[in-house]
């Protein structure tokens, strides 16, 4: 039987270190920086959401406690440039995390097709 998409992320510290990077690509990216700067949540926070978010979504043993996209992203009206920049941010991290490019399709995949609950609700 093939890998799972957690396996391929390389588990819980592999994509513990993916999310980690992903955020510091988001707070380097002058398309989507300040939306960060002023989240509720600190770095860390955003950091271990977002690792928590991956492992749970992708069959690993984590159990995601915040909240639902639609629900973290209401008020927020973003739009689909700044979707779109966070999609690149993540792939970077992919890459630098030498994930092969099917496991970064799959990946894509998931992430485009939450785009209604994010983008302008
Ligand atoms: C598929 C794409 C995305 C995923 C999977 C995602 C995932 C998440 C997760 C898991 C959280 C934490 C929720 C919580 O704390 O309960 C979060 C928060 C946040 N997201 Fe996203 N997100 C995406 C796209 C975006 C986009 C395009 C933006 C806009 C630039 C954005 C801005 C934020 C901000 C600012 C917060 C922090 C909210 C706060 O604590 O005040 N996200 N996101």
């Amino acid at each position: 039987m093939s890998e799972s998409l957690y396996e391929r992320l390389g588990r819980s510290e592999g994509i513990t270190q993916i999310a980690s990077d992903a955020v510091d690509n988001h707070l380097a990216n002058p398309i989507i920086a300040t939306r960060y700067e002023n989240a509720t949540a600190n770095v860390e926070e955003l950091k271990n959401a977002a690792a928590t978010f991956f492992i749970a979504g992708t069959g690993g043993p984590d159990v995601y406690k915040g909240r639902n996209m639609a629900e973290a992203h209401k008020g927020m009206n973003i739009n689909a440039t700044e979707f779109m920049a966070v999609l690149d941010d993540i792939l970077t991290a992919l890459s630098a995390n030498n994930i092969d490019q099917r496991t970064q399709e799959e990946v894509l995949f998931v992430l485009y097709s939450m785009r209604g609950e994010i983008i302008g609700v």
